[in-house]
């Protein structure tokens, strides 16, 4: 049964905080948990290295590339996102591969009674790229939000020459729904973005995980 959108008690952000997984995809395992403060290290490590590779889809960071993703930029970050997750209008999830920090999924914009609605975005380290982990990674909070946060529809933007992230929006089921035009300032300037979206009633028997292990892109670990 969906979601109904009846009123829920205040300050009330089920699914929070969560550890998720793990799936096993080739040969690695892939889990998600809560980015944590000393993620920094790593994370400003694998940004600064992967800068050719993420800018291009990103939104643009003002101040400069190296500098909005140093370390000393992380506990900052950190912490307005551990404070929005508390608020229950966030999930800011890490992905690990091995135990080892290897992206991030981002549920945003929470938007609990009347629209149970939120966005999901994702990047992952350009050494673990096109093994199927973002996917696997995504799969798995899309069945948290339909599960235990109970959200009732999941959207994404992507702009239209992201094949990889289409891909990835594509092999989980979402639909385009339509072109938003001069949708978000990435990496310098007001770019088109599709708009994917995807609401409970589509979600696969057995949810998004079981759909990728029945395809063979996953295996329980
Ligand atoms: C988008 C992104 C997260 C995908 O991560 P990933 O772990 O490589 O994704 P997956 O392996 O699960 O799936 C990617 C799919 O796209 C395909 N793909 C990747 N790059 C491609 C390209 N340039 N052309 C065609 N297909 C491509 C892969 O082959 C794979 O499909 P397959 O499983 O059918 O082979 C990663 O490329 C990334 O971090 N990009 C930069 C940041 C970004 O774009 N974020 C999303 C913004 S909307």
């Amino acid at each position: 049964m969906p979601p109904t959108a009846v009123p829920e008690p205040p300050g009330s952000h089920p699914g929070w905080p969560a550890r998720l997984g793990p799936l096993r995809v080739r040969d690695h395992e892939v889990r998600l948990r809560p980015v944590r403060l000393r993620d920094g290290r790593e994370w400003a490590r694998i940004r600064q290295r992967d800068e050719a590779y993420l800018r291009p889809w990103e939104p643009t960071t003002h101040g400069g590339w190296a500098r909005r993703n140093s370390s000393f930029e992380w506990p900052g970050r950190w912490y307005l996102l551990r404070s929005s997750a508390r608020r229950g209008l966030s999930l800011p999830f890490a992905i690990t591969v091995d135990g080892v920090l290897a992206g991030h999924v981002m549920v945003g914009n929470i938007v609990r009674e009347p629209l149970l609605s939120a966005y999901v975005g994702y990047w992952c380290d350009s050494r673990f790229a096109r093994r199927g982990i973002t996917t696997a990674a995504v799969a798995m909070v899309l069945d948290h939000c339909f599960g235990s946060v109970r959200l009732h529809r999941v959207e994404a933007t992507v702009r239209p020459e992201n094949v990889a992230s289409i891909t990835v929006l594509c092999k989980l089921g979402f639909r385009r729904e339509g072109l938003l035009l001069r949708y978000l300032d990435v990496d310098g300037g007001w770019r088109d973005h599709y708009a994917y979206a995807m609401t409970v009633e589509e979600r696969p028997v057995g949810g998004f995980a079981a759909k990728l292990i029945r395809d063979g892109r996953a295996a329980r670990a």
